[in-house]
């Protein structure tokens, strides 16, 4: 398998831990380069459900080196957990999973501000964040007044952390955070490794590496709907710095697209649906957040978002998802452009305003009105479902590489990957 970077086409939520968990197969090392425990990668083998938040999805393979790229934000309680609760149902971790000395640690501070952010911000300025900490991590990794997880291996780590919270207004109970983290830190120490060296000498030894992104495209701080976006680069060029991994190293890069869009809190979002047909997609497609259970937005397919993924991801295939949560629609309109103030858009505007203000114009297609999501045989799929299927990919100018019709592995169909 060439190293693969695997990356969300629209806001998230795309079903990249299932895409992810497919491709594992072929690779030995499964890396995450962005985010932090605000992602919800949600993986069901027969009856098991996983859902993870921090730990690269490949964990599910015992063979697998899983890694923790310097360019995410962990917060140590929540690994911990985490861990804990992998190992609990059997999945072995020592030996075999990592977490870069360099990547920043999200502490309780950190959460705090989140929340405190959240709650102060008016109508119009809420982002509806995860409340995380991942901004105000990101934030302080920026300032320079950040904790590396490798500060953790040392002393002054605590210093360090009552220094940060000497600058706060409401910095909590510190000494029982101090303790906690103390706790966390003690069972993390033995997997907090140079991740930029290990990952180096399996790219030298000609391992297969695959880049597990998180959030998406629209949720890019530079490239998504700012200042609706998260805090990190979750398009494939963070796959690079935030593992230390060359450019060059990344081969191909793979987009997760939903076959219609959903969106987790605020920002503008052009094909929502307000009405019936968007809570029918909510109800069938189980549309609730992996990570805090809020109902997602839901809409059309946006092939202006997916034109836009596939240039700035440079994608050279889709995974196309949940294809099957639109089996009941009569018709199912994509959305081809925007018009706004007179104009047509064939590409998002940077102007969140305008972007807000934006129509989308539709084409129709028709159902195909029978169950797929059962279907382990892409030939088995309706004349108009593969057609509506080929119609994304045409209006995207991406090929399909792999479609998924439910949630199991063997709904999973690999067509050029
Ligand atoms: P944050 O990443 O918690 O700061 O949240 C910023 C924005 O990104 C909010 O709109 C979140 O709902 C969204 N977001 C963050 N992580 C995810 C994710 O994994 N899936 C979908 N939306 C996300």
């Amino acid at each position: 398998m060439p190293n693969t970077v695997l990356i969300g086409a629209q806001w998230g939520d795309e079903g990249k831990g299932k895409v992810v968990d497919v491709l594992s197969r072929d690779a030995d090392v499964v890396v995450r380069y962005q985010g932090g425990s605000n992602a919800g990668h949600t993986i069901e083998i027969g009856s098991e459900r996983y859902v993870l938040h921090l730990i690269p999805s490949g964990v599910l393979y015992p063979d697998k080196l899983c890694i923790i790229g310097n360019g995410l934000v962990v917060d140590p309680l929540e690994l911990v957990k985490e861990m804990q609760a992998l190992e609990t149902r059997g999945i072995r971790l020592a030996g075999r999973f990592f977490v870069s000395d360099r990547a920043h640690a999200v502490l309780p501070l950190h959460r705090r501000l989140d929340t405190a952010r959240e709650d102060r911000a008016g109508a119009g300025s809420k982002i509806g964040t995860t409340q995380r900490g991942i901004g105000p991590t990101y934030a302080d990794k920026a300032h320079r007044t950040g904790i590396r997880m490798g500060d953790f291996l040392g002393t002054q780590w605590e210093a360090r952390v009552r220094a940060r919270a000497a600058e706060m207004a409401e910095p909590g109970d510190l000494d029982s955070m101090l303790k906690e983290l103390a706790a966390a830190a003690a069972v993390l120490k033995p997997y907090i490794a140079d991740a930029t060296t290990l990952l180096y000498d399996a790219w030298k030894a000609g391992k297969n590496i695959l880049f597990e992104g998180a959030q998406g495209t629209m949720l890019d701080i530079d490239h998504g709907t700012y200042p609706f976006v998260t805090s990190s680069n979750s398009t494939a060029g963070g796959a690079s710095t935030g593992t230390g991994l060359p450019p060059k190293a990344l081969e191909r890069v793979v987009g997760v697209i939903k076959a219609y869009t959903t969106r987790v809190g605020e920002g503008p979002f052009p094909t929502e649906l307000l009405d019936a047909e968007g809570e029918g997609l909510r109800k069938r497609g189980r549309e609730f957040g992996a990570t805090t259970g809020r109902p997602r937005r839901c809409g059309w397919f946006d092939a202006v978002v997916g034109r836009y993924a596939a240039h700035v991801n440079g994608a050279d295939f889709w995974a196309v998802t949940k294809l099957d949560v639109l089996d009941a629609c009569e018709v199912i309109k994509v959305c081809v452009a925007y018009e706004c103030r007179g104009r047509r858009y064939e590409t998002i505007p940077a102007d969140i305003g305008l972007l807000a203000e934006c129509k989308p114009v539709y084409v129709e297609y028709p159902g195909w009105k029978c169950e797929t999501g059962r279907l382990t045989r892409f030939e088995d799929l309706p004349a108009k479902a593969r057609h509506y299927v080929s119609e994304l990919c045409r209006l995207t100018g991406v090929p399909l590489g792999i479609l998924s019709v439910g949630p199991g592995r063997e709904n999973t169909f690999r067509i050029a990957l």
